[in-house]
């Protein structure tokens, strides 16, 4: 078919859901997941040179400079899997520069999802978060507790995952927020991330849904 795959970005504040929803996106639409986060944190767990940099901005609730993102990103959504499947940008771009760096490569979204939460869950969120370092899989201790003793007794915490550090990436977020906004402002969907994690992703499984329709017609 001459269907161009789906491109979908995700964004909202810290520990808004981002990193749960795409795993429910994926699942479904069998995008490829990018998440700068992680990407980051990779570099960090191979020890390199540009781990170590972005290291010192994480843990201050910082964004790591353009110099060593722009690129990463930009060079992981080009690969092959992205370009053939599509793609779910998560946490990307997060500021004005970040955005036009991409606008300037002709890299756009079909889709802007944008996550709103209220700030006190957030910090609830952030505290509960735990990750299971085999599988990969986000967890809350009271919302999405461990499934069984195996996996509870090998999770993990995030480095920034403190009510004192959440309160910097906050700041962060609001601090840039605006600006990527203007930017996408004619093709983003606002989600109510407040609800539980099923029913924000029926609200944006409902949007995505409806464009790709919208784009099986066009071809
Ligand atoms: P990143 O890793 O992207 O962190 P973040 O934006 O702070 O987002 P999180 O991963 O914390 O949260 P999330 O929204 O994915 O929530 P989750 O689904 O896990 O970035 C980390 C750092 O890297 C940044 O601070 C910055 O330094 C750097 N960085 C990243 N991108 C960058 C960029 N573009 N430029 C420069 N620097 C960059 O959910 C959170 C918790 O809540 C989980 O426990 C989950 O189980 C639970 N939960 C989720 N949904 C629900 C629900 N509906 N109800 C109840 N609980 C829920």
């Amino acid at each position: 078919t001459t269907e161009k795959p789906l491109k979908v970005m995700i964004s909202g504040a810290p520990a808004s859901g981002k990193g749960t929803q795409c795993e429910l996106i994926t699942k479904k639409y069998g995008l490829v997941h990018i998440a700068a986060g992680d990407l980051l944190r990779a570099e960090i767990a191979a020890s390199s040179e540009k781990g170590k940099r972005a290291k010192e901005y994480m843990e201050n609730g910082k964004l790591v400079p353009d110099d060593i993102v722009v690129m990463m990103v930009k060079e992981r959504l080009q690969q092959s899997d992205a370009q053939k499947n599509g793609w779910l940008l998560d946490g990307y771009p997060r500021s004005l520069s970040q955005a036009k760096a991409l606008e300037d490569h002709g890299i756009r979204p079909d889709i802007f999802l944008l996550l709103h939460v209220s700030e006190e869950r957030l910090v609830e969120r952030v505290v509960g978060r735990r990750l299971d370092p085999v599988t990969g899989k986000i967890y809350h201790l009271k919302y999405s507790p461990p499934e069984n003793e195996e996996i509870a007794s090998r999770l993990t915490q995030r480095f920034d995952d403190t009510e004192e550090k959440v309160k910097l990436r906050l700041q962060t977020h609001h601090q840039n927020v605006e600006a990527v906004l203007l930017i996408y402002k004619d093709i983003t969907v606002k989600i109510n991330g407040d609800l539980p994690m099923e029913d924000v992703f029926v609200e944006i499984d409902t949007a995505l849904s409806s464009i790709v329709g919208m784009k099986s017609k066009k071809s």
